[in-house]
């Protein structure tokens, strides 16, 4: 299953479009089925209608553990390196996680869960986190795993949305030198969700929480009631395996539901193509587990491949901007992938972190999450890799399960900036605003796929409806991704952000939309527009234009309290980095706000406005120019 030189995967990609079915059919033997499939796909673009390897049984859990027992049991799934360097890490072989993950099901099982039910995860980066995703898997309950930095009312929309039975949290969490209350967060979260009947609590940083008689209980407590024997669920292929909640251009967060076959072929098989994983290699990705990258390639894929996982819980920066390198020479990390805003960032305190610091372990770079830069390209190259490691930047989504468009590591020759070619079974398109396909090379477009594959979302949890408009109601007959693309010479592709109003604020996907509803809610508000602009470390920052007309005293404790709202209401990391307080907004007569101007003048712009004649109030330009420059 794994290609190994260029001709290999030009013949693989032929084969994936000309016989897709043949082609993952075949990649699917690599995995273990309790029932072979009858069909491994049948689709449809407008329902959309999608099911890949069709009445085949089995358990993810199973292939990411069992199967490893009897030839890799001694080998380490996990290390788990703590915030504090001081403390130790922790190995876990393949044995002993599944030893853990089976006393953990039966400890789901114990509180009331069964195959099917929703629980939400929240919980810190240590490894009972994976063991509680891998334990809902077992049981054939469905994950919804919410990263550690969204807010009390965040969790409870996600929760209510799922009608989610059960909670798995922490007393706490690490992050560098702060301390984050995770259950008092859920405490505050679960005040309105009437569907959460248990929450379970690990403890960790053993801060002081409330713990409610008949709701919560300990981890620590429960594992000690039950056995570590607990026989994997018979799932079908089509079965839910998680939910993941994503940002998208209107509305509330949407739930991508993701199915235990499909997404278990591709997460494997992209996993071990694109990183070009050899066996007793150290992988350590450094994205948080409440991400999709955390799915699919801290967990599923790798564990999967029998690959060994390393989990990091604390940041590039504590206590010095040395640790990811300490972390890779103590662990020998053999592949590093990272998002380039962590790059930016290390790349900004210059050589010294990395003097004396042993990287000759590393073989593989990966990049992932939003466009990478030249420059970060290069310091990642030479700096890290030394020029001899290859950089996969890797182009995917959350709804697309696993890489799409990528380099496969000592295959696919590299280009700085670009996601180069499509992995095998990928076919994408580019298309202009009708939806009419760009040909040929050294072109740009909106970036589309025109078939399916086995790791592609199936729907919106609860809303058929949103996922068909969302993504295949664009284009006709297409899944759109929301990204523009430019197609080089060489046939090359390259991501150049998204075209709609979603923002990328350090690698973390926020809709402009989702970020003006939480302003709004600030009492004095009357109305706000939020765009993005460049920003030399996160890629985008937020910029939020705020109409707030009976403002009393101080105007930056102003701005304060409305960054506050947006941490209350969504979390920390959709607070704008600038707000701009404006008597008006640049809107047509129809009353639709004129984002593209905002952008411009987000981006330092004062002239070159383009059109503006179609305003309503043609004069708030000028003004909103002049408070900018002055701001
Ligand atoms: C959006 C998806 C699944 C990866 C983690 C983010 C942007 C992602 C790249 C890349 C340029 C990228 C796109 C995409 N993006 N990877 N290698 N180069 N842009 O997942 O939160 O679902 O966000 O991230 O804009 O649409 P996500």
């Amino acid at each position: 299953m794994q290609i190994t030189s260029f001709e290999q995967y030009e013949a693989d990609y032929k084969k994936s479009v000309e016989n897709p079915e043949q082609f993952w059919g075949e990649v699917a033997q690599n995995f273990q089925w309790r029932k072979p499939w009858y069909k491994v796909l049948s689709w449809d673009f407008t329902g959309p209608n999608i099911k890949w390897f069709e009445g085949a049984k089995l358990n993810i859990t199973e292939n990411c553990l069992d199967r490893h027992l009897a030839t890799n049991g001694d080998k380490p799934a996990i290390i788990w390196e703590p915030n504090d360097p001081e403390q130790d890490s922790v190995t876990l072989t393949y044995k002993m996680l599944h030893e853990r993950v089976c006393r953990f099901a039966n400890v789901l099982k114990r509180n009331g869960a069964k195959k099917g039910d929703r629980i939400c995860i929240y919980m810190p980066m240590v490894p009972e986190l994976a063991i509680a995703v891998l334990a809902c898997a077992r049981i054939g309950a469905v994950h919804s795993v919410v990263f550690g930095g969204f807010s009390a009312k965040s969790i409870a929309d996600r929760i209510n949305d799922a009608a989610c039975k059960l909670v798995i949290t922490a007393d706490g969490a690490y992050r560098g030198n702060k301390q984050i209350p995770l259950k008092d967060v859920i405490d505050d979260a679960l005040i309105g969700c009437p569907t959460v009947e248990k929450c379970i609590v690990l403890t960790h940083v053993r801060t002081p929480v409330s713990m409610l008689k008949g709701r919560d209980v300990w981890w620590e407590d429960e594992v000690k009631h039950v056995n570590d024997v607990c026989e994997a669920e018979e799932m079908d292929a089509e079965d839910l395996l998680f939910i993941l909640y994503t940002s998208g251009s209107t509305g509330k967060p949407k739930g991508v539901v993701h199915t235990c076959g499909g997404y278990m072929v591709y997460a494997g098989y992209t996993f071990s193509n694109v990183f070009n994983y050899q066996p007793g290699e150290v992988y350590f990705c450094t994205a948080d587990i409440g991400w999709i990258t955390g799915h699919s390639y801290i967990v599923y894929g790798p564990l999967s491949q029998g690959a060994t996982s390393l989990i990091f819980e604390g940041i590039p920066t504590f206590p010095t901007p040395s640790r990811f390198w300490d972390v890779v020479e103590k662990h020998k990390v053999n592949t590093l992938y990272t998002a380039p805003t962590a790059i930016r960032s290390l790349m900004s305190f210059g050589d010294e972190p990395l003097n004396g610091k042993d990287l000759s372990s590393i073989r593989v770079l990966g990049s992932v999450g939003e466009p990478i830069n030249e420059e970060a390209w290069h310091w990642f190259d030479e700096k890290i890799g030394k020029g001899k490691a290859p950089i996969v930047d890797t182009w995917w989504q959350t709804e697309t399960g696993g890489i799409m468009i990528s380099p496969i590591a000592t295959v696919t020759p590299t280009k700085p900036s670009f996601a180069t070619l499509p992995l095998p079974g990928i076919q994408p398109i580019l298309v202009d605003e009708n939806g009419n396909e760009i040909e040929g090379n050294g072109v740009s477009g909106n970036l589309c796929i025109k078939f399916p594959w086995p790791g592609m979302l199936r729907t919106t949890y609860g809303d058929h409806e949103r996922c068909k408009q969302t993504y295949f109601s664009t284009y006709e007959n297409l899944y759109f991704t929301g990204d523009g693309c430019l197609r080089d010479e060489d046939g090359y592709y390259r991501i150049t952000g998204r075209v709609d109003d979603v923002l990328n604020v350090s690698g973390h996907r926020i809709g402009t939309a989702e970020v003006e509803n939480a302003i709004n809610m600030h009492a004095g508000v009357i109305e706000s527009a939020v765009v993005g602009y460049p920003h030399d470390v996160k890629g985008q920052g937020i910029y939020a234009f705020v109409i707030f007309p009976e403002m009393h005293g101080d105007v930056e404790l102003t701005k304060k309290d409305i960054l506050q709202t947006v941490t209350r209401v969504i979390g920390a990391i959709a607070k704008p980095d600038k707000v701009l307080f404006v008597s008006g907004l640049p809107k047509t007569r129809s009353g639709k706000i004129m984002r593209r101007i905002l952008r411009k003048i987000a981006e330092g712009e004062t002239s070159n406005l383009g059109d503006i004649s179609t305003l309503l109030d043609p004069n708030v330009v000028q003004e909103i120019i002049e408070s900018a420059a002055k701001a």
